[in-house]
């Protein structure tokens, strides 16, 4: 049997993929009052989580910014669950694709879509005229990533020009997503300095665009790491985050003068299955339950004398040589997640907690919905 509303965390079978509300709503809040201070929207991402009643509730709290996705699948899920203002932060492509696009987007009240070449423009519109549709499109330009997006300069404004020219599209303004910044900034000093000059590239995209085609409304930035610097800078009216309200040892490692264990909600809690010497012991949690796609390993939520070292699929293998040693079969311990959006991708279900005890229980609804 599942986990219960109400039911006590000291009772629940593990390995259990815990949220801890309060803690949750605190970053939740956080990011809305930057948002706010700096006039600008705060759309969550939801890509990290897959669930419809925590994008519902992103939403309420950053006084309706929407959401985004990164997958059509996602789009669905978030739309069939009442979900009605979203940005799709990827390129539609295939016949098949476009199609479930147009007819969403005349489903849900706001939907919007990223372009970055004449081949995805073409094929959009052409699909919109199909469908006899009008549909939101965003250029993604490229600050920096080298991921996706049109590079700044003559090219972008080309592509700018090739939407605002196309019967069946409306161009509501450009991405940039500058999480480069991620792998180059290692203090506080340089996020700040590194997130500016990305959000002076995308400046100047704008002012070229708005001189020879059209007004920019959007500039759409940032993840959690860069949102709360790049979301300084005069030009940006939109911050993107996903991860922010659980973060991970990602980000707890990426900003230590910013993010604390405290700050870190997502958490997996696990038995200690055998403890076969004094300096090892192995939990049920291994690498069908925490996403190892990163460097980083689990870390113990609530002490330090304990680390988590190596994994096999359902082994977690601890190194307690630093510890008093005083562990025994049964015992459990809290890690919080390496990389939290792979991770929740793992697991059916998110338990939130509040008391220590279930009060939400979230379904991974758009685990799955790669397509
Ligand atoms: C385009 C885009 N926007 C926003 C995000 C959210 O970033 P984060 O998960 O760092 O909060 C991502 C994450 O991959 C992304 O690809």
């Amino acid at each position: 049997m599942g986990p219960k509303l109400y039911q006590p965390v000291e009772n629940l079978e593990t390995p259990a993929l815990l949220v801890d509300i309060d803690a949750m709503e605190r970053n939740i809040e956080e990011y809305a009052a930057f948002a706010d201070e700096n006039d600008i929207s705060l759309r969550s991402h939801a890509k990290t989580h897959k669930n419809a009643e925590l994008a519902a509730l992103e939403d309420e709290m950053t006084d309706g910014g929407g959401i985004c996705c990164q997958t059509l699948g996602e789009v669905e899920t978030m739309a069939r669950n009442g979900i009605d203002d979203i940005y799709l932060s990827y390129q539609v492509v295939g016949k098949k694709k476009l199609d479930r696009f147009c007819w969403l987007s005349q489903k849900v009240e706001k939907l919007a879509t990223t372009v970055d070449s004449a081949a995805t423009i073409d094929c959009l519109q052409e699909a919109a005229h199909e469908h006899q549709t009008t549909v939101e499109v965003i250029l993604e330009v490229d600050v920096g990533l080298h991921r996706t997006g049109i590079g700044p300069g003559p090219q972008a404004v080309a592509l700018a020009e090739r939407i605002d020219e196309a019967a069946n599209l409306e161009f509501n303004g450009i991405l940039s997503y500058e999480s480069h910044v991620k792998a180059e900034a290692a203090t506080e000093s340089e996020f700040d300095e590194l997130c500016w000059d990305a959000m002076e590239l995308a400046q100047d995209v704008v002012e070229d665009i708005e001189a020879a085609v059209t007004s920019v409304d959007e500039v759409k930035i940032g993840g959690t790491a860069t949102s709360r610097y790049s979301g300084k800078h005069p030009v940006v009216t939109e911050i993107n985050p996903g991860m922010y309200p659980f973060n991970d040892v990602g980000e707890l490692e990426l900003r230590p003068w910013e993010v604390c264990k405290n700050d870190c909600t997502a958490t997996v809690i696990t038995t200690v299955i055998s403890v076969p010497d004094n300096d090892r012991l192995v939990v049920d949690g291994g690498s069908k339950t925490f996403s190892l796609d990163k460097p980083q390993m689990p870390v113990p939520k609530n002490r330090d004398d304990i680390e988590y070292v190596n994994a096999s699929e359902e082994h977690g293998w601890i190194d307690i040589s630093d510890s008093d040693g005083s562990f025994a079969v049964g015992d459990r311990l809290e890690f919080i997640v390496p990389h939290v959006c792979t991770t929740i991708n793992l697991h059916d279900l998110i338990i939130g907690i509040r008391d220590d005890r279930v009060e939400e229980l979230w379904e991974v609804q758009a685990r799955g919905k790669v397509r």
